[in-house]
């Protein structure tokens, strides 16, 4: 399976995508992990990443890309992944396929979960509290929700197009999420 997990900040991308990965066999990539493992590592790629992610806005697309590329050419990538966070951009959306096409497979579904935007906030809030996460203040919070609205909310219609999209209700318990994500996917998979 070749799958993308979607959605604003705070939806539960990264909750979600373990038990997916896991689920399926394949290994979750997240560039938001990627990104935050290189900047406490303080490697090179980190400290570029860390001027963008401090200020909620998106890492350039050459240097995300090129990060991926690296990723999905991993062997245990080889059978399919699970993508939490990328792509995020129409640029990300056309190098992804490039990536793809280039392996003679293709991408099987993107889920998109959603959630009410004041439910988003109080988690992310509440996360702050026990993780820390740099950019869990309200105002980089609100820059990271404006900046999904305009550069990756209307990648869903890209992939609505090509008939990968299922929108999963984010709200509830994280189990009752999970299990309207494997309902979706496991039609996929046995199609
Ligand atoms: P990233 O780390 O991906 O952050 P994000 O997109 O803002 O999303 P989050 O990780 O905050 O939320 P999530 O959807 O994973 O929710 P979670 O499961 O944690 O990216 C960070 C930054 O990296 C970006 O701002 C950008 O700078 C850069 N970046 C990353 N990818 C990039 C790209 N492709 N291009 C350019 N730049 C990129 O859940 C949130 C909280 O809610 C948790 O505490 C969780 O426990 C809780 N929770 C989850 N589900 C539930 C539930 N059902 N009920 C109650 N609580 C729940
Ligand atoms: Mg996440």
């Amino acid at each position: 399976m070749r799958l993308i997990l979607m959605g604003p900040p705070g939806a539960g991308k990264g909750t979600q995508a373990k038990f997916v990965a896991d689920h399926f066999g394949v290994p979750a990539i997240s560039t938001g992990d990627i990104f935050r493992a290189n900047v406490s590592q303080g490697t090179p790629l980190g400290v570029e990443a860390k001027r963008y992610m401090d200020a909620g806005e998106y890492v350039p697309d050459e240097v995300t890309n090129l990060m991926v590329r690296n990723r999905i050419d991993e062997p245990d990538a080889a059978p399919g992944f699970l993508l939490d966070g990328y792509p995020r951009t129409l640029a990300q959306v056309e190098e992804l396929d490039g990536m793809i096409g280039h392996t003679g497979h293709s991408l099987d579904a993107v889920v998109v979960i959603t959630a009410d935007k004041d439910e988003l906030v109080q988690r992310l809030l509440a996360r702050a509290q026990t993780e820390g996460r740099a950019d869990d203040t309200e105002e980089v919070i609100r820059r990271r929700q404006e900046i999904y609205l305009s550069e990756t909310e209307p990648l869903i219609a890209v992939y609505k197009e090509r008939g990968l999209v299922h929108e999963i209700d984010g709200m509830g318990e994280v189990e009752e999420v999970t299990k309207r994500i494997f309902e979706a996917l496991d039609a996929v998979s046995q199609s």
